[in-house]
């Protein structure tokens, strides 16, 4: 394929960077300078220069392309990419396009015909876009149209990576815009208490800043419409605060949905008690295609104390606070309100590091053959997905995923999300009462004729062999399969009671002056010194299991 520049002549490259002339089949990954106001991401980084390279590419790089994330052109250059100057020779070297926003109109002109972009698009929000891609006859993978479920697919991820780093960084503007600690200190000057953080949804943006202010030292406590994210708060050392209301919420695909009036109402009732107790929200919640909700009122604002803050990291959807100005941080009530919409811009070098990251992994799915030549391969759950046109037909949207490794919960519903304090929350088990009455029926059926007819000794063994087989299933079954290694080796250790017995046979000589001189005593030693190494041994896993669990 005509690769376009001759390498040469590129305008300010270094001779570092000449690269030797290819074959003329090797496709060339061009970056262009993100053109959209205050975007500072960057869609490749030296780094991930030197691996596309490996996989037998060429790159080129439009010059001053990574400054606004600290990668210069030199550093570029020493990673083996052409630097040239200007969107125009760049667009034009391009076979791929690497982007992080959505193309302008005058970038889409400036695509090659039946070129290829890889980028952010959003093509459900934007279809005058997609026309215009269409027009071009290009080949477009949108990294936003991803099968996040695809278990494949989580290396690409890109809304994931880029979440994370938001959730990060909405902690650290709520700790600017904070006149306090997070953490909370006893001083020689007096007891400082702790922050309290609230956050509103905890997806991964969410779930990334509960763990960002719990390691700050604040008091954290998280809300979420889909119930199976409690653990995961849990986890991160943050507190689940359940609505009083039972409703299913998730809405397919680990998302949400909207609620019914009468969740939100009991929603906005505890959101009201946290906003009078707590220095920060932090509000991330998003149903896919819907504005953001509104969770946080303009009187939930005025019932805050004075120089609390609120982030809303939901701004640029129209914001999950009433007073939220998008772009803006504005003060309220005594309230500072950040509604930051470039919080992934503030982290550009950690953000553009990831999304490189995720592009690099995403074209090695498209070039099995590692000889700088892309494959589109539609018959590709993950590559079907993201394409949404093909050599300018419109592909989007995709067919659902077939196998989805997405969380237990979109395999079995959860049939609880928020169990009322008075107890009337149903079992998240599907199994109808008529079909445990009739297990149990038949077990009593089955104890009466072997009572009946077996002798008492036997009777009263079985009896315990009965009970401690519905304990252990009760016990095991009932516990997260993430927590199954640890409970094992606690069952271990405890199962190592046969030291007991072990005990009981060398009694006799211990404390005495006598040697042990039969077979029974040595073994017993033997196995009192080996069930010592599973008892405590397991006790030692199961702590190390549940410490990495805790933090
Ligand atoms: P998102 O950005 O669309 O939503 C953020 C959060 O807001 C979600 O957790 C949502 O439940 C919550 N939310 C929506 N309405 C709410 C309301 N009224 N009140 C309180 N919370 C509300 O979602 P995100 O963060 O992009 O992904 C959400 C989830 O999807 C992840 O936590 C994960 O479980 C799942 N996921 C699964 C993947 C996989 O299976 N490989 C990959 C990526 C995400």
């Amino acid at each position: 394929m005509q690769t376009g520049v001759p390498n040469a002549t590129v305008p300010g490259s270094s001779p570092a960077a000449v690269i030797p002339a290819t074959s003329r089949s090797v496709q060339r990954i061009g970056v262009p300078r993100e053109v959209f106001p205050g975007e500072k991401r960057v869609a490749t980084v030296p780094e991930v220069v030197e691996k596309l390279i490996k996989l037998g590419f060429k790159v080129v790089v439009e010059s001053g392309a990574g400054d606004l994330a600290n990668f210069s052109d030199d550093t570029y250059r020493a990673a083996g990419a052409e630097v040239v100057a200007g969107a125009a020779a760049l667009w034009a070297a391009a076979d791929i396009v690497f982007k992080v926003r959505g193309p302008t109109a005058e970038e889409v002109g400036l695509l090659r015909e039946g070129g290829t972009l890889v980028s952010f698009i959003w093509p459900a929000q934007n279809p005058e876009l997609m026309q215009q891609l269409a027009a071009k006859k290009a080949t477009v993978l949108a990294i936003d149209a991803l099968p996040r479920t695809l278990s494949r697919a989580q290396k690409m991820d890109a809304l994931t990576s880029q979440a994370g780093v938001a959730g990060y960084r909405a902690v650290i503007e709520a700790a600017n815009a904070f006149g306090r600690f997070f953490s909370g200190q006893i001083t020689a000057a007096g007891k400082v208490p702790p922050a309290k953080v609230f956050i509103a949804g905890a997806g991964v943006a969410g779930l990334a800043a509960i763990g960002t202010a719990a390691s700050l030292g604040a008091i954290v406590r998280a809300n979420d419409t889909r119930a199976e994210v409690a653990d995961q708060v849990v986890s991160l050392g943050g507190e689940f605060v359940q609505v009083d209301y039972v409703e299913e919420g998730s809405g397919g695909g680990g998302y949400a949905k909207v609620m019914s009036e009468g969740f939100q109402q009991a929603q906005r009732e505890m959101y009201a008690k946290q906003a009078k107790d707590v220095d920060i929200i932090i509000t991330t919640a998003l149903i896919p295609g819907r504005p953001a909700p509104k969770l946080i009122t303009a009187e939930m604002v005025r019932s805050m104390k004075p120089g609390s803050v609120i982030v809303d990291m939901a701004a640029e959807q129209g914001g999950n606070c009433e007073l939220t100005e998008p772009g803006q941080a504005v003060v309220r009530h005594g309230v500072t309100i950040v509604g930051y919409t470039d919080l992934v811009s503030r982290l550009a070098k950690q953000s553009s590091t990831l999304y490189a990251s995720n592009l690099f992994r995403l074209t090695e799915e498209l070039c099995k053959t590692k000889d700088g030549i892309i494959n589109v391969n539609m018959e590709d759950e993950a590559i079907r997905g993201l394409t949404v046109t093909k050599d300018g037909s419109i592909t989007w949207p995709a067919p659902a995923p077939k196998v989805a490794a997405a969380p237990a919960a979109a395999a079995k519903p959860v049939a609880v999300v928020a169990k009322p304090k008075g107890g009337h929350g149903q079992s998240s088990e599907p199994a109808s009462g008529s079909s445990m009455a009739i297990t149990f029926g038949v077990a009593a059926v089955l104890f009466w004729l072997i009572g009946a007819s077996a002798p008492a000794a036997f009777l009263s063994h079985f009896t315990v062999f009965v009970l401690a087989c519905f304990v252990g299933y009760m016990v095991v079954w009932n516990v997260k399969p993430a927590l199954h290694t640890p409970l094992m080796s606690v069952t271990n250790a405890i199962s190592s009671i046969i030291a007991i017995g072990a005990l009981v046979q060398v009694s006799p000589w211990i404390g005495t002056s006598n040697r042990p001189n039969d077979l029974i005593s040595w073994v017993a030693a033997a196995a009192i010194v080996l069930t010592a190494i599973n008892m405590f041994g397991g006790f030692a896993v199961t702590q190390r299991m549940l410490a990495m669990f805790r933090k």
